[in-house]
């Protein structure tokens, strides 16, 4: 059944509420509850019909475009922006592994909001959300970032010094799981992590998050990124898209469908470059 929609008795009702409760001295606040009050009711009578609307943000690649034109590369840190056209440059055929900018934008403010202090990395590559991630923290924070190979770390390096903030960083050169395990064996329980950001191998995500789960605090976060896998998980496998990208498409689904029924978090799915997944640990 429809909810009727309120009309008159609600211009009453605002128009009393808007002129007890707004400084009556000043004229001009009398025409600006006046104009609130008009406006309350023509969009109530107006009935805002939202069906057929989406709320999927991204419909068209020249959507993506305008985000990044509008918000995100005029406000992208000089060196983040060195390093992801060095990548270009350098790995072109690896370069998609760099988390996009808009997404090293949306961990920085996490991070700030949170006040973190203490981070876990896995899968650095050259360093964009490694960089973006320590710009983000304050100067006495540590990051211990983890990757099997330090290769294409050295290549993002110069651009981390040129940030001022390599001294927040300790890399590790392993495979991220054996690094995990002998870091579970050093931690102390008042020194657990506040944020993990996961990056490395996908088909090892559920084996990350036993670890992750026991390393970083209640309330703090673990990321889960390429957690929408191209888009594949919505669809069958595609028989002419790469086998690479089929058999992780099902890898993610899986750990997609294990993360959701994790009682020990909550989480958001977040509609952000590859997807991302942001889980809060609550036990
Ligand atoms: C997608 S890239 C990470 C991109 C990075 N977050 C960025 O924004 O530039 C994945 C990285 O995970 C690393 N990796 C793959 N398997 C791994 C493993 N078993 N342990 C640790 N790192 C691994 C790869 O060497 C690669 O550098």
């Amino acid at each position: 059944m429809e909810v009727p929609t309120p009309r008159l008795p609600s211009f009453f009702f605002f128009f009393f509420f808007f002129f007890f409760f707004t400084r009556r001295r000043h004229p001009y606040s009398l025409f600006r509850t006046l104009f609130v009050c008009m406006r309350v009711c023509v969009s109530q009578m107006e009935g805002n019909d939202l069906r057929g609307l989406e709320k999927c943000i991204l419909k068209s690649e020249a959507l993506h475009q305008y985000i990044l034109d509008s918000t995100v590369i005029p406000r992208e840190h000089e060196q983040l922006k060195k390093l992801r056209e060095e990548t270009k440059a350098r790995i072109p055929k690896r370069a998609l592994m760099n988390v996009p900018p808009e997404e090293g934008q949306l961990l920085s403010i996490i991070l700030k909001v949170m006040n973190a202090k203490k981070t876990l990395e896995l899968g650095v590559f050259t360093g964009y959300s490694l960089l973006a991630t320590a710009l983000a923290l304050p100067k006495d924070a540590k990051i211990t970032a983890i990757d099997i190979s330090r290769a294409c770390y050295e290549i993002g390096l110069p651009f981390i010094q040129a940030a001022g903030v390599e001294q927040k960083i300790d890399f590790i050169e392993s495979d991220a799981v054996l690094a995990l395990d002998k870091l579970i064996e050093e931690v102390k329980e008042d020194e657990l992590y506040d944020f993990a950001f996961v990056d490395a191998e996908k088909s090892d995500y559920w084996i990350y998050h036993e670890r992750l789960i026991r390393l970083v605090r209640i309330g703090g976060l673990i990321c889960y990124d390429n957690t929408l896998w191209l888009g594949t998980v919505a669809h069958p496998p595609d028989p002419q898209a790469p086998a690479f990208v089929n058999r992780m498409r099902d890898v993610v689904a899986w750990f997609n469908e294990k993360l959701a029924a994790d009682s020990r978090i909550e989480l958001s799915q977040i509609c952000i470059g590859d997807g991302l997944t942001i889980c809060r640990r609550i036990a």
